[in-house]
């Protein structure tokens, strides 16, 4: 089985990815050399880079007339990295435009912001449940590594969000703490994912990477995030367990009060916001 990647900024001009369809070609090229067989074009739908979501199966049906016309094999499908300021603005048919998984089960990408996750995100998770989506959350371990970030993905875990960590991550791309962070969630998540959140440039696909760094550190069978994972999600989906809201934050509350002496111990800056390098 070839790599899945679920995280890839694949279409050209429209957002911060490949600025030319040449660009794209020569990535989905190295995504291929990579051993990644299929990649979800996950362009992102953000108030700063706001591609409409109804437009994007037509892209992705250029891109892989070109990619069929260039012989290069890759599996491309329709997606998107979903900010969660843009939840409300979407209307179901543009949610499903960037869905992935089959009927009952689709799933979107929600970005994790950089600046931490707060109330705010949480309540665009939920409205994401309520309306029948599931949530892979993206690159968790680059976000601020708050007390409330922590919280937030406690109670994602207990509503059955799949964590997607960036492949860069685990080899050093983004620094040290970063990379010790996504250790942290990867043994931490019931069910992750590794994908490599390519633009092109010093973010190319690294898959391959990624699992031979995993291995290194003794994670046993790290295949398994690139590969197995990923295609069952593609496959078969995931479950929106709306219902899990009202228990995860009990949960919460509780995982808090067992870890009191240990939020003593969270890194912090002098703004009460822990640092990163
Ligand atoms: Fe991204």
């Amino acid at each position: 089985m070839g790599n899945v990647d679920i995280h890839f900024h694949l279409l050209p001009g429209v957002d911060d990815g490949p600025s030319s369809v040449d660009e794209s070609l020569a990535l989905a090229s190295a995504a291929v050399a990579d051993g990644t067989q299929t990649v979800v074009a996950t362009p992102h739908v953000h108030p700063q880079h706001i591609t409409e979501p109804a437009q994007i199966p037509e892209l992705v049906r250029e891109l892989v007339d070109r990619l069929r016309r260039q012989r290069i094999g890759l599996d491309v499908r329709p997606g998107g990295e979903l900010a969660h300021q843009m939840v409300q603005r979407l209307t179901d048919p543009e949610l499903q435009a960037i869905a992935q998984g089959t009927r009952g089960h689709r799933w979107v990408l929600l970005e994790a912001p950089f600046a931490g996750l707060d109330d705010r995100f949480t309540e665009a998770a939920d409205e994401l449940r309520h309306r029948g989506f599931g949530t892979v959350i993206a690159h968790p371990e680059r976000t601020m590594q708050t007390p409330a970030t922590d919280a937030a993905l406690a109670r994602e875990r207990v509503a059955g969000s799949v964590l997607q960590l960036t492949a860069g991550s685990f080899t050093g791309l983004y620094g040290e703490r970063t990379r010790a962070d996504a250790l942290t969630l990867l043994r931490s998540a019931p069910r992750a994912v590794i994908a490599s959140d390519a633009h092109g440039g010093a973010r190319m696909p690294a898959l391959r990477s990624a699992v031979h760094e995993l291995t290194a550190v003794g994670e046993g069978a790290a295949s398994r995030f690139v590969a197995d994972i990923p295609y069952s999600l593609l496959k078969h989906g995931l479950i929106a367990d709306y219902r899990a809201c009202d228990r995860g934050a009990k949960i919460t509350k509780a995982v808090w009060w067992r870890r009191g002496v240990a939020q003593s111990s969270v890194r912090r800056s002098p703004n009460g916001v822990p640092p990163r390098e």
